[in-house]
This record gives structure tokens, sequence and C-alpha cells, in this order.
């Protein structure tokens, strides 16, 4: 499955960008508060606008201090998917609780230098993991295939029935990074320059999903 990320988008034209993904799986919207990461780009408001146009589901990824104070906001405007940073909550389980509370997915999102381990009792109580395949903060950087090894780890666990979750990966996914991540058992990827940059941003997701699939 294929999250493009509108963060690479044209931030003036919001929702015909978001009409150009209409076969992607779901949107990713990525908040950053210029704090939890040196970036800001929207917010609530911004995601309830997309939400209203997007004929895709919204994935929000919340790159922001106090998760919990904001996240079941976006499951109440709408979004299918609402992932908070491990980094940021000092309370996961509870922040879980109250973004299913408001009918979204819950999602855990761990930086590259984060380990899984601490974060398996947790991820109970989650839908999602988005494992990041680059530091948080900006499009267009390059994949760091270490984190693979905390992908393959959380494949094993669901396949062996031990956790249920969507495996996701931002950062760095193109044509060319895909199809190891695929082989290390990503369910959803994010993928915000290689969907934007391109000049028919549906004939590189239908790539994308060609090169995961080979
Ligand atoms: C980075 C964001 C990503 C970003 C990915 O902090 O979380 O979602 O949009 O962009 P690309 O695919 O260009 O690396
Ligand atoms: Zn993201």
């Amino acid at each position: 499955m294929i999250a493009p990320s509108l963060l690479s988008a044209d931030f003036a034209r919001l929702g015909e960008e978001a009409r150009r993904v209409a076969d992607a799986d779901w949107l990713h919207f990525d908040v950053m508060d210029g704090h939890f990461v040196p970036n800001l780009t929207f917010g609530l408001p911004v995601m309830a606008a997309v939400q209203a146009v997007s004929p895709v589901p919204l994935d929000c990824h919340l790159m922001i201090e106090e998760p919990g104070r904001w996240a079941p906001g976006y499951a109440e405007a709408g979004a299918r998917n609402v992932t908070v940073h491990a980094e940021a909550c000092t309370d996961p389980r509870a922040v879980a609780r109250d973004i299913r509370a408001a009918g979204a997915l819950a999602g855990l999102a761990i930086k590259p230098g984060t380990p899984l381990e601490g974060y398996r009792d947790v991820l109970r109580d989650f839908d999602t993991l988005l494992v990041m395949s680059v530091e948080p903060g900006f499009g267009g950087q390059s994949f760091i295939p270490d984190v693979l090894d905390k992908v393959r780890t959380a494949r094993r666990l669901v396949d062996a029935g031990e956790l249920t979750l969507i495996v996701e990966i931002d950062g760095g996914i193109n044509a060319d990074t895909i199809e190891q991540a695929a082989e290390a058992g990503v369910d959803m990827f994010v993928a915000g320059s290689a969907v934007y940059g391109a000049d028919d941003p549906g004939k590189a997701i239908a790539a994308l999903r060609d090169r995961a699939a080979a």
C-alpha cells in the first residue's frame, strides 16, 4: 500500500494535490510544530480542510510535542490513522486509547535511532507502527537502510500473532529503495518526493506498487 506525503505537494493547491493521488491507499499528512522537529508545517484546521475534499483517507503523522493533547482532534476530524512519536509521549497507551475512542486507528512512530525493544508491550494497544527511515523534519532525504532490522522484527512479531499492526515506513522511499523495504516486511510505504516530484503522481504510485511486488 502507498501513502503519498503531502509534504512534497504544492501547499498553495492542497485540495487539487490531494485529488491527484486518488488511487493511493492513504494520504500522509505531516504535522510539524517547530519544536519536536526543526520545521513547521500545518495543523488541524488545514487537515480538516484537506480531509473534506480528499478522495483518500488521511494518515496523520504528528511530529509534535505533547501529542496526547492534539491527537484526538485529528481523529475527530476524520483521519483514518493518527500516529504519534514514541519519543514525545509520556504515556503512549493513554494516547492510543484516546485516538481509538475518537474513531481512528492509532499509530506509534519511532525515529531511526529509537530501538523497538522498549515498545513491544505498548504496541499491543496500537494499530500501526511507523518506522522512520530518515530523521523526521524534512522530505527528500536519503533512506537509512539500518532501520530495516526493526521492520523485520515487527514483521516477525505480527506474523507470529504477537502483535496486530500495519507496518509503515517513512522517509527516502522511491523506486530504488522500496524493494528492500518490501522484502523486510513493510505493509504501507510513505513516499513524498517520489510521488509529488513526478510529472504524473498516479504513474509514480503504480510504479512503486510494481517495484514493491517485484
Ligand atoms: C519527514 C516526513 C515524511 C516525508 C517523506 O519527516 O515524515 O513523511 O514527507 O518525504 P520523502 O518521501 O521525500 O523522504
Ligand atoms: Zn511522515
